[in-house]
């Protein structure tokens, strides 16, 4: 199924409450440079990037702009990307739609999203797939659970791939994609902006751009 036809069936999705109280379903874009800056790709460019990334749900300016990531977290989100070195990327969250005053998205919202999700990541077949925050990695990574710290999460993803392989697996049946976890961009704003946060992020973006350019 090509991008274009997973955006429209994101767009006309009515799958759970979600869909009642926000403006409109945010599908995800590529983003990737181009003459030096960095522009937003909808749906994606002929040559999908390798990497994805996943965050957890719109905000309040996603859900007016409809795109993934240009609020106050895009504008992390970005620093980190260009301080990683500007990898093409592909961005976009475990639930489409803005959970009403920012909650989180329950059980039942991830799960009634999740075929938007694997849909887009059988599309572009990613070699590498970063995690922002703790729901995208539960939604990824069978062997962790609600008790494993980011700290850990994050750590393991600066590892060399196969000391950190027999955790970071993918769930097996969509894609053989390695998966990363980093810092949410919201987790760095709110607490306090600790360069070291922001750095460990940055590295992990550094390890996804090196696996993704591994041979096949
Ligand atoms: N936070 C997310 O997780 N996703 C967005 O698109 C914006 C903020």
């Amino acid at each position: 199924m090509s991008l274009t036809v997973v955006r429209d069936k994101v767009l006309a999705c009515k799958s759970c409450g979600l869909r009642e109280t926000c403006r409109a379903p945010v599908p995800g874009a590529a983003d990737v440079l181009a003459g030096g800056a960095r522009y937003r790709v909808y749906p994606t460019t002929n040559t999908p990037p390798r990497i994805v990334l996943i965050g957890e749900a719109p905000g309040e300016r996603e859900d007016d702009d409809g795109q993934p990531f240009v609020g106050a977290s895009g504008q992390v989100l970005t620093s980190w990307l260009v301080r990683a070195g500007n990898p093409d990327v592909y961005i976009t969250n475990t639930v489409k739609c803005r959970p009403p005053s920012n909650r989180q998205p329950t059980v039942d919202e991830k799960a009634a999203c999740r075929p938007h999700l694997d849909r887009e990541l059988e599309a572009i077949k990613p070699r590498v797939i970063v995690c922002f925050g703790r729901h995208a990695a539960l939604s990824m990574l069978r062997l962790f659970n609600k008790s494993t710290g980011m700290k850990r999460l994050v750590e393991m993803s600066t590892l060399p791939y196969d000391e950190a392989g027999q955790w970071m697996q993918v769930a097996a049946r969509m894609t053989r994609a390695k998966v990363l976890v980093a810092y949410h961009p919201s987790y760095y704003l709110q607490s306090g902006r600790r360069p070291e946060v922001a750095t460990a992020c940055v590295d992990v973006l550094k390890r996804a751009i090196e696996l993704a350019e591994e041979p096949a």
